[in-house]
């Protein structure tokens, strides 16, 4: 599963440069038993396998060292954030494990720094959650992203939502590019930008404002999109 998505443009480009190493470990080389089970029936009965403890405790304590970070992806984890992302970003190794099937030995817990869900929806396995994880902090290593600047700018990097974009032609089927985005007068473009990011946020995410830093020229604007007739 990890290997298309892992070994494509700019995480390809990371990893030939070095500045990312990337090892996927199978569970299943940590069994002991002919048929390599890494899962079995839930104590107490019900529907479904659960993912023995074994297996993983032997894989974690053989890719981990004192550097590591270990990370439990599954849809009871914390919900992974731009901050979270950043601060990930920051860590020397990180071990992200993979639940599957109806979950996890409960005592897997006692194994890992941390558990960590994408989203408030359930996902058959937490391998596409682990290359979700892999690929935004990537973009956090100086030198993945070509220009840094484009990080920086990016939806929540500043607790809003990204504004509007638009490249050639200038018009098109009868939409045209917003006059002062031609005008080549930076400070406007400027202002511009932060009022569409403000704006965007306002309409689609409002429970990002809250958290938002914004200032008096913000708070101002925000006060002029309000004041915009329909
Ligand atoms: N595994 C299954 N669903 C998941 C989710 N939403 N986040 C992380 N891991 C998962």
């Amino acid at each position: 599963m990890f290997q298309g998505p892992l070994n494509e443009s700019l995480l390809k480009k990371a990893q030939s440069k070095g500045l990312l190493s990337l090892k996927v470990t199978n569970l299943r080389d940590f069994t002991t038993d002919k048929h390599k089970t890494a899962d079995d029936t839930p104590y107490g009965g019900g529907a479904g396998m659960v993912m023995k403890v074994e297996p993983i405790a032997k894989a974690i304590s053989k890719v981990k060292s004192q550097k590591s970070k270990v990370i439990s992806l599954c849809p009871t984890g914390k919900l992974l954030t731009q901050e979270k992302i950043k601060s990930l970003a920051k860590e020397e190794h990180l071990v992200l494990l993979c639940g599957h099937y109806e979950g996890i030995d409960e005592r897997v817990r006692g194994l890992v720094d941390e558990e960590v869900s994408i989203g408030d929806y359930v996902l058959t396995g937490g391998e596409i959650p682990a290359m979700v994880l892999v690929d935004a902090v990537a973009r956090h290593i100086p030198g993945v992203v070509k220009e840094e600047e484009s990080v920086k700018k990016d939806s929540f990097y500043e607790g809003l939502l990204d504004y509007p974009s638009y490249t050639k032609p200038e018009e098109f089927e009868g939409r045209k590019v917003p006059e002062v985005l031609l005008s080549g007068h930076h400070a406007e473009i400027d202002r511009w930008r932060r009022k569409e990011a403000l704006r965007r946020t306002l309409f689609r995410r409002p429970d990002l404002l809250a958290g938002a830093e914004l200032n008096a020229e913000d708070r101002k604007l925000l006060q002029e999109i309000i004041a915009e007739p329909e």
